[in-house]
């Protein structure tokens, strides 16, 4: 059976997926072992709390320092003990040493085709507005391991959305969740749980079913 944390910051709709691929049986063996939020408000926590999931939110205001809040992050999830830590729009950077005692075991979703529009300054809206703005003709999603630089870790999915004629950033960041991220992220847990997913260098080799 295959643990998880899911760090979450706002709605969960990537960790709401997770929830449905695991009870409807397209991601198999998984567990999610607790979700964290840097924000006590996010509405993740109350998803979380509706699928009979332990949430906590562990927030970087609640530390007298950024390296204080690490340790109690690292602290937690260790307490956990789960195989990865899948960042499902958390919005927080995560810790060196986190990265280090979890090397290629934290994934992340990101709403482009990396190495597209990512990057400092790249999340949320703000993605979805320069891809409007450059006027390409396809985006989408990618899901990668977590390495010690913004979005540059070994990619292990991508699926590509058709900009639409009209598109306003909100309509296709909706679209890009809706036919991206929401079936590419949960493709990912359910063969990491079959173990097949391996990484060579900086790349991954994924038998994908
Ligand atoms: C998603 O668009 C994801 O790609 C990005 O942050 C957003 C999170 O949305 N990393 P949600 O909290 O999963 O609804």
């Amino acid at each position: 059976m295959l643990r998880i944390a899911v760090l979450v910051s706002g709605g969960g709709t990537n960790l709401q997926a997770i929830i449905d691929g695991i009870r409807n049986g397209s991601i198999r063996d998984t567990e999610i072992a607790v979700v964290i939020s840097n924000n006590a408000d996010a509405y993740a926590l109350e998803r979380a709390k509706l699928a009979g999931i332990e949430g906590r939110c562990i927030s970087p205001k609640s530390y007298a320092s950024r390296e204080d809040f690490h340790v109690a992050l690292v602290e937690a999830i260790d307490s956990y003990k789960v195989d990865y830590i899948i960042l499902a729009g958390y919005l927080v950077k995560i810790p060196e040493n986190l990265i280090e005692k979890y090397p290629n075991r934290v994934v992340n979703i990101h709403p482009s085709l990396i190495p597209s529009f990512c990057g400092v300054g790249y999340y949320g809206l703000k993605v979805h507005e320069k891809v409007l703005e450059r006027g390409v003709k396809v985006t989408g999603a990618t899901v990668h391991f977590v390495d010690n630089g913004m979005d540059t870790g070994p990619i292990i999915m991508q699926k590509a959305v058709a900009v639409q004629n009209g598109d306003t950033p909100k309509v296709l960041q909706r679209r890009v969740m809706e036919e991206a991220e929401w079936v590419i992220l949960p493709k990912t847990i359910d063969l990491l749980a079959a173990g097949k997913v391996r990484v060579e260098g900086h790349v991954t080799v994924v038998e994908n079913d």
